[in-house]
């Protein structure tokens, strides 16, 4: 079948949302300063240096032999940024910062496997290869490489928080931290239908328990306009968004639902991503 323009548009599209999403988590690695790169500033969690091959690592796992077919250039890479060092008997871990490879060995395993990634999956969109042997179609794995990020930029966000400040590169100018008190008001949310879910046939990108579509009668009620504790602790434990398409016009409601072995599924293999507890 010959690729329309909005073939190309969908093409051009998901490999700039790869980018953008690779330049979110590269911004926050460059707040660490290169000598703490091997800090770890959650005890629960791995090394900084992890995340910074993990993130590569679960894009090589997710496309190289299931999708083009490549032969690995580094597997212990991939196996080591795919898993992490587990700690023994359940605790916290206690793998040194001499159990993880130079930095530099990490920053070439990123770079290479960018260009690698960036030429063949652009040739692989535009040849619109064939859905993998286990049923996925390029398009949604490149979607689960995009929205793998934005997981991994949230979670270090807080973790990062968590390093001291004489680890983190100053930035030359403060930021303005100065803002206008938060003005708490409810609002009122008429009664109407909502959509939750998302049906087979609606030509979007979602998780595999994101499907199926089905409409609830949602009474009136009166909402917060701003986030609560409980939503903020939420967020925290990596839960992921999906969207209610609401029958009141207000499309942008969002409601937060655990993903627990969605993208496993979709991932499978050394790439071994489900929710955000799967790489500490
Ligand atoms: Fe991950």
């Amino acid at each position: 079948m010959p690729a329309t323009q909005s073939d190309a548009f969908v093409r051009h599209d998901l490999m700039e949302q790869l980018v953008d999403a690779r330049q979110r988590t590269d911004d926050l690695f460059a707040v660490v300063k290169a000598d703490s790169l091997y800090e770890r500033p959650i005890a629960e969690r791995h090394r900084i240096v992890f995340y910074v091959g993990h993130l590569e690592a679960f894009d090589w796992n997710l496309f190289h032999e299931r999708v083009l077919g490549l032969k690995s250039f580094y597997p212990e890479f991939d196996r080591l940024f795919a898993f992490g060092i587990d700690p023994v008997g359940g605790g916290v871990p206690t793998d040194q910062p001499s159990d993880w490879p130079k930095i530099a060995a990490v920053r070439d395993y990123v770079k290479r496997i960018r260009e690698v990634l960036d030429e063949k999956l652009s040739d692989a969109l535009a040849d619109s290869v064939p859905p993998t042997p286990d049923g996925f179609a390029l398009s949604p794995l490149l979607n689960v490489a995009i929205e793998h990020r934005p997981m991994h930029a949230e979670t270090l966000a807080y973790m990062l928080h968590q390093l001291p400040l004489h680890r983190k590169v100053p930035h030359k100018e403060s930021p303005n931290t100065l803002a206008p008190p938060v003005a708490h008001r409810s609002i009122d949310i008429p009664a109407g239908s909502v959509t939750l879910g998302l049906g087979r046939d609606d030509g979007l990108f979602g998780w595999d328990n994101e499907y199926e579509a089905h409409r609830v009668d949602v009474p009136a009620f009166t909402i917060s306009s701003s986030s609560t504790r409980r939503d903020m602790k939420r967020k925290r434990s990596g839960e992921t968004v999906t969207t209610m398409q609401t029958g009141t016009g207000n499309p942008s409601t969002e409601s937060r639902i655990p993903l627990s072995g969605s993208m496993k599924a979709i991932a499978g293999g050394t790439a071994r991503c489900s929710t955000m507890s799967h790489c500490r």
